[in-house]
């Protein structure tokens, strides 16, 4: 193991905040029992308001941001894990409050680690990261959820928002595969080839969905995912039909939501939050496990970017403008 090895830290002194690859030493990893050599991170909404200025989110600086990583275990003092296996991070707070991926090592605590299933390799696990996490969730509530747990009709006709991005575009593919007839929301128009080959069925501009919503309108969705707020969720509520679930993870657009009670007390609609940052390690390794049945990487292939830890430095100001799309992977050893 090299004494030295690469690491991206931000740190705040006063009111300058800044951003760096360099190289450190392993007596600045300060938490975990486990140590990894990391083979990939990726780059989540996220990670780029942390790398902007930490968000609030992270508490002490110097810091090391990432908040998702793969690879394989170097030193373990948690009996879970023992040295080469291979493993996966998502979420727990690790990139926020806890240092994380953007670093060829990084060490955690060993209750934050899933094993990797064999199906996938550790590259296709941050093709998925937490963005892929979170639309497995997203789409088992809005699908299986209702069929399943509570009984309800068939979910056909579903709306990914945000579809170019990356939770919604894996959420449209999911959803596919799971047999739904998928609804692409985005702005980006340029993008229907690419979400028609990866399994959206039609498209609505994101524009159609910023007006102000009427308390209910028309049926169109058994349920929905949606990753931006504002008033395409609020939109998004008054067209979903009787029972239909819709699954919110995410804020790309606004935190805020104007809506009314009419969607769930006349149709029944369910609004499901979902967060990946804590879900427990028996629905994670259940997740993981779906992940190779329900994930086409060969599809995904031609629309991952996959950059270096330096280059991460241009890609997170254009992920916070909403001019980015699909998944970039990031090889921290490039
Ligand atoms: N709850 C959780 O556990 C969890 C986990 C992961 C992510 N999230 C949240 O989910 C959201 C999406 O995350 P992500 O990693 O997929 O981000 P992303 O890759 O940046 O995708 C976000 C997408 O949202 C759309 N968008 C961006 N700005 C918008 C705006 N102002 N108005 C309308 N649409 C806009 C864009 O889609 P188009 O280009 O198609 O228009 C963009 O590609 C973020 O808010 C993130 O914080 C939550």
């Amino acid at each position: 193991m090299a004494d030295k090895f690469k690491a991206l830290v931000v740190n705040q002194e006063s009111e300058n905040f800044t951003r760096e690859v360099k190289s450190i030493e392993h007596s600045f990893l300060k938490h975990g029992d486990v140590l990894v050599k990391v083979d990939y991170s990726g780059i989540n909404f996220k990670d780029a308001l942390i790398l902007k200025n930490g968000a609030r989110l992270v508490k002490e600086f110097p810091h090391i941001p990432g908040i998702d990583f793969s690879g394989k275990v170097e030193e373990s003092k948690n009996e879970k894990f023992k040295s080469g296996d291979e493993v996966i991070l998502t979420g727990w707070r690790v990139g926020e409050i806890y240092f994380g991926g953007y670093s060829q090592y990084a060490k955690v605590n060993g209750d934050f680690l899933v094993k990797k299933p064999k199906e996938i390799t550790t590259r296709q696990s941050m093709i998925l990261g937490t963005a892929g996490l979170t639309a497995l969730q997203c789409a088992f509530v809005a699908k299986l959820t209702r069929e399943e747990l509570l009984l309800g009709e068939k979910v056909q006709d579903v709306i990914v928002t945000g579809a170019s991005g990356g939770v919604g575009s894996m959420a449209v593919m999911i959803l596919n595969k799971l047999g739904c007839n998928v609804t692409a929301v985005t702005s980006k128009d340029k993008n229907h080839e690419y979400l028609k080959s990866i399994g959206a069925k039609n498209f609505i501009n994101t524009s159609e969905l910023t007006k102000d919503p009427r308390p209910l309108d028309k049926g169109l969705w058994d349920g929905a995912v949606d990753t931006v707020g504002g008033q395409v969720l609020a939109n998004v509520l008054a067209q979903t039909k009787e029972t239909g679930i819709v699954a919110s993870c995410g804020n790309a657009a606004d935190i805020k939501l104007n809506t009314t009670v009419m969607p769930f007390i006349i149709r029944g609609v369910k609004l499901w939050g979902i967060n990946s940052v804590n879900i427990s390690t028996v629905r994670r390794n259940f997740l993981w496990n779906e992940a190779s049945k329900l994930i086409d990487f060969n599809l995904l292939n031609n629309s991952i970017k996959e950059i270096s830890l330096e280059e991460v430095l241009d890609i997170y100001p254009k992920m916070l403008k909403g001019e980015t799309s699909g998944r970039y992977i990031i090889n921290v050893n490039k």
